[in-house]
């Protein structure tokens, strides 16, 4: 591990500020899934416990650099205090005279959770003189910097480049820490076959995943929409189905490239096709080769099923980005919610990782059946991408001065 973990620093009688993603979904104050917060805690817990108190941040939404009363963390603090079993106190905001004192009276053992970070334009600058000296007042709060959200590192946020940057002493918390050794360290060396599956609509949003994948994977399962371009490319009619036109050429070139380092990439060979996505019924089920004209292709069909359970089978490492299809519609939900069975039956190590592909796994009670489910989106694309991620150059400055 490159990283000192909070288990490996001496924390006892520090103030510690420690960055986390509790980005949770949030509607009229209630939290649809707390898992974030589940597992972002173990980092907290372990400070308290050890006789340093938290000073703990997180942005949640969009909120544009605007306090937006809706998106407060108030229900995180709540939902924080429950599971720890004691009292986390919101601060009214999270740099500021008030929040300074609120955090020097912190005793050991004590939680405190600071407003939105993302209330402040400063969080999102883009220029470091947009971001001012937010990330410096952050800093300044606590004797020590803990970096426990990897599903932002791929943020050039105030909190995420500029707080190490002015902090005496930075480690990672336990969450990133498993998020690392098992994106980074296992997928360095994977157990073959190595299979990836990557679905979602788009292939513009996947290209440099798959780039990065196809040179180290024996099989690249492809679906949701975005195999629709590769159909397009290999001249079948597509319908009225998503398709991504400019990039007919790129698909052809990820299958010549996937030929040169022997990956076998594997498309459907049917799909559930629909008239729109808010049908309750789907027009039937057709093979790649017969998609009626007034078709939509909105998710793999049975023989893809088979198919692609049939890959799967021998394989001894699979990672998981993106949906079969319009799973959020039920009517063609069944390719994914399949394929997800088929994932989680494998003695293999499994990884998953991607909103979307989570809440396919939350429609099942299959979760527990997998290895590893990454609690990033973006970051967790970026990451495989092998591209150096805005946290982790922060954290390497901190360490080295
Ligand atoms: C996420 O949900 O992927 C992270 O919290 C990052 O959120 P963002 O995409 O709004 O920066």
């Amino acid at each position: 591990m490159l990283f000192p973990c909070i288990d490996q620093i001496e924390v006892k009688g520090k103030r510690l500020l420690i960055r986390v993603d509790y980005n949770v979904p949030l509607k009229d104050g209630v939290i649809g899934d707390d898992n974030r917060i589940r597992s972002g805690l173990e980092t907290v817990r372990y400070a308290l416990k050890n006789g340093a108190s938290a000073i703990v941040c997180s942005h949640l939404g969009s909120p544009d650099g605007k306090p937006v009363p809706k998106m407060s963390l108030g229900p995180v603090a709540q939902r924080m205090s429950e599971l720890l079993g004691q009292k986390v106190e919101l601060a009214p905001d999270c740099v500021g005279p008030e929040v300074r004192s609120m955090a020097a009276r912190l005793k050991p053992g004590q939680a405190l959770l600071l407003e939105n970070l993302r209330f402040h334009p400063e969080e999102q600058g883009k220029k470091p003189e947009q971001r001012g000296d937010f990330g410096k007042q952050l800093a300044e709060l606590a004797d020590i910097y803990v970096n426990d959200a990897f599903a932002v590192a791929h943020r050039n946020n105030a909190s995420v480049v500029d707080a190490p940057k002015w902090s005496k002493k930075c480690c990672i918390g336990f969450l990133l820490k498993e998020e690392w050794e098992y994106l980074g360290e296992n997928l360095a060396h994977p157990k073959r076959p190595y299979v990836a599956i990557s679905g979602g609509s788009k292939v513009s949003t996947k290209l440099g995943i798959i780039r990065s994948l196809l040179p180290q994977v024996d099989d690249f399962i492809i679906g949701g929409a975005m195999a629709n371009t590769f159909l397009l490319a290999q001249g079948h009619g597509v319908g009225r189905s998503l398709v991504e036109p400019d990039l007919v050429d790129t698909a052809l070139d990820i299958l010549h490239t996937a030929e040169e380092h022997k990956a076998k990439v594997h498309l459907p060979v049917d799909f559930v096709v629909g008239r729109g996505a808010e049908d309750k019924e789907p027009l039937g089920v057709f093979d790649a080769d017969s998609i009626p004209a007034e078709g939509m292709m909105l998710d793999i069909g049975p023989k893809s099923v088979a198919l692609f359970s049939a890959v799967l089978r021998p394989a001894a490492t699979v990672i998981w980005n993106g949906p079969m299809g319009l799973f959020e519609n039920p009517a063609f939900a069944s390719g994914s919610l399949a394929l997800c069975r088929a994932v989680a039956d494998l003695e293999a190590l499994t990884i998953v990782g991607g909103g979307d592909t989570v809440a396919v796994l939350h429609q099942t009670d299959l979760s527990s059946k997998f290895t590893f489910i990454s609690t990033a989106g973006g970051a967790f694309l970026e990451f495989l991408e092998g591209r150096e991620l805005p946290a982790f150059k922060a954290l390497k400055e901190c360490l080295n001065r």
